[in-house]
C-alpha cells in the first residue's frame, strides 16, 4: 500500500512538477486518502488514472493538496507588532519597501500588508510581490472579492477606506489591488528573487518536511537585505534561527543579521 502512495507521488511530480514527498507524509496522505475514498477509488493508482482524465477531479485534488484558507489581518496581534515594533526600523530612511507575500493564497495577506503600509507610504510607492503555487487561488486573489467572515479582524477605518460592500460580499478597492503583483511560484523548486526588506510566509511551512523547511529558510535568508525581516505563521517558530543568519526580532519575526 505504501508503494501505491509513492507511485502516486512520482506520477504527480511528473504531471504537475509538485513534489509531494517534500510535504509531511502523515498529514498529506491522510488528506488525500480521505478524498480518494470519498470519490470511490480503492487505490492511488486508480485515483491517478481518474484525475488524469477528469479535469474536475484533478482540480479538486489540487485544491485539497494545497489548503487555501486565509483571512485579512490573520492573528491580528502579530500585525500590530509588525506595525509598532518592526516597521519603524525597516522604514528608516526609505521611500518604499520591497515586500514578498509567499504562499499568498486568495490574497488576504498581501492586501493586508498593502493596507498596513498605506498608513506610512503613498499607495503609488507600494509594490508587493505575492506568489503561490496554485494559479486558481491567485485568480480569486486578483478578483479581490471576499465574504464578511474574512474581514473580521480588519480595523474599522481600513474597512471603510479600502473595501466596497456588494451585497454580502466585500471587494478590495482598485488602488489597493494595484499595489500587488501576483505570480505563480513554487517555494520548493523555483528561483527566489532577492533584495527584499520584508518576506511574509505564513501557514505553509507547517506542511513541509524538516529538510524542505531548512532549504526554504536558507533561501529566504539569502533573499533578504541586511536587517530585512521574515514574518512567519503563529505555529511556525524557527528553533535554530541562527543557522540561517537570523536574529529573533519578536515572536514569529526574524531579522537577517548584518
Ligand atoms: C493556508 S494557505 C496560507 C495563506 C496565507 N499565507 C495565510 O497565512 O493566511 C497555504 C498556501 O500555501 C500554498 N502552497 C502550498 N505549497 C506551496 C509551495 N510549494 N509553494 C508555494 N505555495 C505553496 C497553497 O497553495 C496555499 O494557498
Amino acid at each position: 500500500m505504501a508503494d501505491d502512495y509513492y507511485g502516486f507521488i512520482n506520477q504527480i511530480r511528473r504531471k504537475t512538477g509538485v513534489d509531494l514527498s517534500l510535504y509531511k507524509e502523515g498529514q498529506m496522505k491522510r488528506r488525500l486518502t480521505t478524498l480518494r475514498d470519498k470519490r470511490g477509488f480503492a487505490s492511488f493508482e486508480r485515483y491517478f488514472q481518474a484525475i488524469s482524465k477528469d479535469e474536475d477531479l484533478f482540480f479538486e485534488f489540487l485544491d485539497r493538496m494545497t489548503i487555501n484558507v486565509s483571512e485579512f489581518y490573520r492573528n491580528q496581534k502579530r500585525w500590530e507588532i509588525l506595525e509598532s515594533k518592526l516597521l519603524p526600523d525597516l522604514m528608516r530612511g526609505k521611500k518604499s519597501l520591497k515586500v514578498w507575500s509567499a504562499a499568498c493564497s486568495t490574497g488576504e495577506e498581501p492586501y493586508t500588508i498593502a493596507m498596513v503600509l498605506s498608513r506610512y507610504f503613498p499607495l503609488r510607492d507600494i509594490h508587493i510581490l505575492a506568489t503561490d503555487i496554485d494559479e486558481n487561488v491567485m485568480k480569486r486573489a486578483k478578483t479581490g472579492v471576499y465574504p464578511e467572515r474574512s474581514l473580521k479582524e480588519v480595523p474599522h477605518d481600513i474597512k471603510d477606506k479600502y473595501f466596497k460592500q456588494i451585497g454580502n460580499l466585500y471587494e478590495v478597492t482598485d488602488d489597493i489591488k494595484k499595489t500587488v503583483t501576483f505570480k505563480k511560484h513554487n517555494l520548493l523548486s523555483d528561483r527566489y528573487e532577492s533584495n527584499f526588506d520584508l518576506i511574509i510566509c505564513r501557514n505553509v511551512l507547517i506542511y513541509f518536511t524538516e529538510p524542505a523547511k531548512n532549504e526554504v529558510y536558507k533561501q529566504f535568508s539569502q533573499s533578504l537585505n541586511k536587517d530585512g525581516v521574515l514574518f512567519v505563521g503563529s505555529t511556525e517558530q524557527i528553533f535554530n534561527s541562527h543557522n540561517y543568519q537570523f536574529d529573533i526580532a519578536d515572536t514569529f519575526f526574524y531579522k537577517k543579521k548584518g
